[in-house]
């Protein structure tokens, strides 16, 4: 079928614009968790089933993109099924699904993709179309719906690490980026070096506890430069100390490693939001369920009197929940996609 017969087939609201019971359900198979989740008007999460391929990837110390993308086939349906019915909801209650177009794995986007796009035709509904780190910002909202902007948010996650001016829904600013290695990816790479497993950043985490933070005085690399960031020089500080003193206790590394990245992600974050005279500073991101990070983040805001905003835990790391929000608000903004949207690997926000 041409794009264009599919694309007049897109079917709108019943009653226009979404509004406080619009309910939407999300999907997102960006990377290695199969998630889905239903949300109504854009906040109230009736259910967030996520199901993580972790397990599947330890062995192989990453993601491999092929035991995603199978893995994601296998468990898509059940996990639907599971929020459907975690959220007391049927198949005609649904008015729109959203699903993460990008930015992610091909194989692994297509499937959330391609079952969001069959339930929406099935249903008579429209299909969302998300952006992956769009909905990251979301999930800070989540709890706090009536946020005053400009808000600042400093989205850290596996794949990117951002500063984000956001000043209103849809409408966002680039602050500044990672140059080099993204904080989770510095996280995971480095946990990996010191023989913590997959993934890095909870084992660094949990590590860090037992471990003197200043007993190794890592470098806080860009510290007082501009809003980027950059932690591959780091990274391989760690691994050249850790080669250079081999005894040197493990916990101490993990402990003295995250807060050098704490400190530049911290500083950074509130000094761009002293610049930019945000309302709040919001965390978003895998990264952001550091306990280190949680804590500190906190206590600059409240030291600098701006309004900070932590996501649970569970809505730091990739869910659904966030993809629904963020499709809520985009079909608030721009109306259905286009059926003819596809996944696309290096979709960007900016
Ligand atoms: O947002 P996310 O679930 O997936 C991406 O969009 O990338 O982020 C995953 C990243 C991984 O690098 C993981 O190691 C990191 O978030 N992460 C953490 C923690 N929990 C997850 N990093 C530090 N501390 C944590 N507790
Ligand atoms: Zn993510």
């Amino acid at each position: 079928m041409p794009a264009e017969t599919r694309d007049s087939m897109v079917p709108g609201l019943p009653s226009g614009d979404p509004g406080p019971d619009t309910l939407v359900l999300g999907i997102e198979t960006s990377c290695d968790e199969t998630a889905a989740a239903c949300v109504r008007g854009g906040t109230e999460v009736l259910s967030s089933v996520v199901s993580s391929q972790v397990d599947l990837h330890a062995r192989y110390g990453g993601v491999v993109p092929e035991v995603a993308s199978r893995a994601h086939n296998e468990l898509i349906i059940p996990v639907l099924a599971q929020s459907m019915v975690e959220a007391g909801v049927e198949g005609p209650d649904v008015d729109a699904v959203a699903a993460t177009t990008g930015p992610g794995l091909i194989g692994a986007l297509l499937v959330g993709v391609s079952a969001a796009k069959a339930l929406a035709l099935t249903w008579d509904v429209p299909f969302v179309s998300v952006n992956h780190l769009e909905a990251h910002l979301y999930a800070a909202l989540l709890d706090e719906p009536d946020l005053e902007f400009p808000l600042l948010v400093l989205l850290v996650s596996g794949g990117h690490t951002m500063i984000v001016e956001m000043d209103g829904h849809g409408d966002y600013r680039l602050i500044g980026q990672t140059l080099d290695d993204a904080a989770g990816e510095a996280f995971d790479k480095v946990a990996r070096f010191l023989g913590l497993g997959y993934p890095g950043g909870p084992a660094i985490d949990a590590a860090a506890l037992n471990g003197d933070p200043a007993a190794i005085p890592f470098p806080r690399p860009m510290l007082n430069e501009g809003f980027d960031f950059s932690f591959s020089g780091l990274k391989t500080a760690v691994v050249n100390y850790v080669r250079e003193n081999p005894d040197d206790s493990t916990e101490d590394i993990a402990a003295s490693f995250q807060a050098a990245v704490v400190e530049v992600l911290v500083a950074k974050a509130r000094r761009a939001a002293k610049a930019s005279g945000a309302k709040a500073l919001a965390l978003g991101g895998g990264v952001a369920a550091n306990s280190l990070l949680r804590e500190q983040f906190l206590g600059a805001c409240a030291d600098d009197g701006i309004q900070g905003f932590l996501p649970s835990r569970a809505m730091c790391t990739d869910n659904a929940a966030m993809i629904a929000s963020a499709g809520w608000y985009r079909l608030s903004g721009d109306g259905p996609s286009p059926l003819s949207t596809g996944a696309n690997a290096r979709d960007r926000m900016f």
